[in-house]
C-alpha cells in the first residue's frame, strides 16, 4: 500500500504527526459535509427515507470495518461518553462488587464507572502502568489480567493506551472476563480503522469508537456496538426515531412501547444527521476499501526504523510486540528537558502530542517516510 497523502488537503509546512489527537479529513469526506449542507439550502432535498438509510448504510459500513454480523447492533452516537453512559445505565452494580480500569485511561472512559461505583459504594480497581522500562507493556497486561476476579462486574479499557499506545491483550481479558461472568467494554478510538479489530471473535459486550480520530471522520459523531447483553436494556434517553415502526411519520403520534431490533434502541437522537452521517461515511468507506490490515502493515513499515533510530539515540519505546504503531509513546532520558523537546519540535513544524511523560506520536496513512525523518531529525539533533 502507497502513502494516501494525495486523499487529504493536509498543508505541507507542517509535518502532521496527531492523528491521536484529531485526523485530517479527506476530500472525499468534506465534500460530503458540503454536500450535507447544500441539502439542508433546499431541504426538500432530504426525504423521509434519507432519516433511515443514510444512518443504515453507515451502520453496515462500521459493521465491515470491525467484522460484525449484525449491522443492528451497530449505532452512532455523539462522543464516547455517551456510549459508555448506556453501558453505565444498564450495568446493575452491586457494593460487593467491582469495575476494573486501566490507569491514566480517557475520561470518557471512567467518569461513567465512577457514578455509579460511588451510587452502589462499589469498588473501583485501577491498574497503573507498571514504573519500569524492561517489560513494561507484558507486566501490565500481567496486572491487568490478575486484577480480574469473580467479584468484577466490569473491564472497562482501551485496545491500546491513548497516551503511549501500549497494546492490551483483548482475546486474554475477554476469556478472563468471561471466565468470572464480568462484561468488557473496549474504546477503540485510538486505533479502530488503523489496526484490525474483529467483533466476531472477541466478542466484547460493547466497543465504542469516537470518530474523528482512526476513523478519519468529523467531529461529534461515533459508533458504537452493543452485544446481547443489552437486547433487553434501557438506553439513556428516549425518542422517537428509536422505536418501532418510526418510519412511518403519520403514525408517530400512536406511541409505540416497542424498540426497532437489535442494539437501535441505544442510538443518539437526531442520528441521521445530515452533514455528519455522509462525512462519517465516505471517511469509513476508505478505510474498508484500503482495508484496517493493509493500514496497519503500512504503519509498521513506516515506523520500524525510525524507532530503532531513536533507540540509538537514548529514547525509549515500548517493545513492538506490545505497543501500536499509529500511535506510540517515547520518553526520554533525564538529561533530555521536556520543555526544550517541545520548543525544538514546534520551531520544525513537527505536530505531536504531548501526555504524561511520554511525546505521543501518532502518523496514519497520509504519512511518509519523510515525515519520521523530520521527527527523528529534530528529535536526535
Ligand atoms: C481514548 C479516547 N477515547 C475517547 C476520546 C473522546 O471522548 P469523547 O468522545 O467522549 O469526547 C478520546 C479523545 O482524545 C480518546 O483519546
Amino acid at each position: 500500500m502507497n502513502c494516501k497523502k494525495a486523499e487529504f488537503n493536509l498543508s505541507s509546512e507542517v509535518t502532521y504527526l496527531n492523528c491521536a489527537y484529531m485526523s485530517p479529513l479527506m476530500k472525499t469526506v468534506k465534500e460530503a459535509g458540503i454536500m450535507g449542507i447544500e441539502r439542508k439550502t433546499n431541504p426538500f432535498m432530504v426525504s423521509s427515507e434519507d432519516f433511515f438509510n443514510e444512518s443504515d448504510k453507515l451502520r453496515k459500513e462500521f459493521a465491515h470495518l470491525v467484522n460484525c454480523e449484525e449491522p443492528n447492533r451497530i449505532v452512532i452516537i455523539p462522543s464516547v461518553s455517551y456510549g459508555m453512559a448506556n453501558v453505565a445505565k444498564n450495568l446493575n452494580l452491586n457494593s460487593d462488587e467491582n469495575i476494573v480500569i486501566i490507569g491514566e485511561q480517557f475520561p470518557s472512559n471512567v467518569y461513567s464507572w465512577m457514578e455509579i461505583a460511588q451510587n452502589a459504594r462499589a469498588e473501583i480497581i485501577t491498574i497503573p502502568g507498571p514504573d519500569v522500562r524492561e517489560n513494561r507493556g507484558k507486566l501490565w497486561n500481567e496486572q491487568i489480567l490478575d486484577a480480574i476476579s469473580s467479584k468484577t462486574k466490569l473491564v472497562a479499557t482501551g485496545n491500546i493506551h491513548w497516551t503511549d499506545g501500549t497494546i492490551f491483550d483483548m482475546k486474554a481479558i475477554r476469556k478472563k472476563t468471561r471466565d468470572v461472568g464480568a462484561w468488557m467494554v473496549i474504546d477503540g478510538t485510538q486505533s479502530i480503522g488503523a489496526l484490525p479489530f474483529n467483533i466476531d471473535e472477541i466478542q466484547p459486550d460493547a466497543l465504542v469508537v469516537a470518530g474523528y480520530k482512526s476513523l478519519m471522520g468529523p467531529y461529534s459523531i461515533g459508533m458504537a456496538y452493543y452485544g446481547e447483553v443489552f437486547d433487553d436494556g434501557n438506553p439513556i434517553e428516549q425518542n422517537w426515531i428509536n422505536r418501532f415502526e418510526s418510519e412511518n411519520f403519520s403514525n408517530l403520534v400512536n406511541y409505540n412501547d416497542h424498540y426497532q431490533p437489535g442494539a437501535l434502541r441505544y442510538e443518539v437522537g437526531e442520528h441521521s444527521n445530515f452533514i455528519l452521517v455522509p462525512m462519517l461515511l465516505a471517511a469509513i468507506q476508505k478505510l474498508n476499501e484500503w482495508k484496517p490490515e493493509n493500514i496497519h502493515n503500512y504503519l509498521i513499515d513506516l515506523v520500524e526504523e525510525p524507532i530503532s533510530k531513536l533507540r540509538e539515540h537514548g529514547f525509549w519505546v515500548e517493545e513492538t510486540k506490545y505497543r501500536a504503531s499509529n500511535l506510540f509513546g517515547v520518553r526520554f532520558n533525564k538529561h533530555h528537558s521536556m520543555d526544550a523537546i517541545k520548543k525544538k519540535l514546534m520551531d520544525a513544524n513537527v505536530l505531536v502530542s504531548y501526555r504524561g511523560d511520554a511525546i505521543r506520536i501518532s502518523p496514519n496513512i497520509y504519512n511518509d517516510s519523510k515525515d519520521l525523518a523530520a521527527l527523528v531529525t529534530t528529535l536526535t539533533s
